[in-house]
């Protein structure tokens, strides 16, 4: 447990991968390093990425701190260029790998980042702060048809359109610039609903948009699976449905042979699988669910290579 984020199903992970004194294992969201040094930890060497400054410079200090020295290599990039990333390294095999998708605490609890309606800040979200588009460029700039769309798909937000009917009024007057004015927006468009927050379901839309985070996740899991060794093992967290559907249907399709349509008498598809499945939607030991809030909504998936 750290201050920056508190892995979620730690131990899982770890004993899921079978660490192999000396393997190459890819850690696509290294937050706080949790689920990396572990991998160190139990004799492997590590290949990690994040979009987020923060996490590279928290995670490398821990590591040195940890006498980790030489054992990883931190790379500020999406995981989505996966390949490319390991090409360059010269890297043609792994040993296994995970994602633990989605964003840190520390990203949460600091207000500055505009992820949370905790805090009043700018309209940020951003986990790359290189890239331009940000929440309060979504809110101002967006059709509202784009809005809608945002905050049916990714927000499953029920009462989108009469959000984004007081989003339009109140940007034709001024420019909606933090958290707070649209949480307080939020809070007069949706009538009191059990289930948390008001604009718990806009606020994660949002951040789904800014980041991109469903775009090709499907397409980053075959790519990552494609240069695990024979036995090694992928294991992918979500915490919501929308990527657990994602990583779901990715597993299934890699894990199934023969992908024509029922109706055809041979097969003319030569699909074939390139991984068992392990584990499907494993959730938190309830002694975790007790200690970390966040592990309530995390489900753990396991393809390992055939
Ligand atoms: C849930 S945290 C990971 C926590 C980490 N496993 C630990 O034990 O500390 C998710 C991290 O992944 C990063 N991230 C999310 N999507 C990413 C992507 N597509 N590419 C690279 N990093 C990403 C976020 O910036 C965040 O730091």
């Amino acid at each position: 447990m750290t201050d920056y984020h508190t892995s979620v199903m730690l131990g899982e992970v770890t004993e899921a991968l079978n660490v192999r004194r000396g393997g190459l294992y890819f850690d696509g969201t290294l937050g706080g390093g949790g689920h990396s040094l572990a991998i160190m930890k139990a004799g492997g060497r590590v290949i990690a990425t994040d979009l987020d400054e923060d996490a590279i410079n928290y995670a490398e200090s821990r590591f040195e701190s940890e006498g980790m020295s030489g054992r990883y290599t931190l790379i500020r990039d999406n995981f989505k260029n996966f390949l490319r990333i390991t090409d360059e390294l010269g890297c043609d095999g792994i040993d296994g790998a995970v994602l633990d998708l989605g964003v840190s605490s520390h990203q949460f609890d600091e207000g500055e980042r505009g992820f949370s309606y905790r805090f009043d800040a700018e309209l940020d979200m951003r986990m790359d702060r290189r890239q331009s588009l940000t929440a309060e460029d979504v809110v101002n700039g967006y059709s509202e048809k784009d809005l809608l769309r945002v905050l049916y798909e990714y927000g499953e937000e029920g009462y989108a359109k009469s959000i984004v009917r007081n989003i339009i009024r109140v940007r034709k007057e001024r420019p909606i610039r933090t958290t707070g004015e649209l949480a307080e927006i939020i809070f007069g468009s949706v009538p009191y609903r059990k289930g948390g927050h008001p604009a718990k379901k806009t606020f994660q839309a949002l951040r789904i948009e800014v980041n991109g985070e469903l775009d090709g996740l499907d397409r980053a899991a075959e790519d990552i699976v494609s240069k695990l060794k024979s036995g090694g093992r992928l294991c992918v967290i979500t915490f919501h449905s929308l990527e657990d559907k994602i990583i779901k249907n990715a597993f299934r399709l890699m894990a199934t042979d023969c992908i024509c349509d029922k109706s055809l008498p041979v097969c003319v598809c030569g699909h074939k699988a390139t991984v068992k499945q392990i584990k499907t939607n494993k959730r938190a030991t309830e002694k975790e669910l007790e200690e970390n809030n966040r592990s309530h909504s995390a489900s753990l998936r396991i393809v390992e290579k055939l």
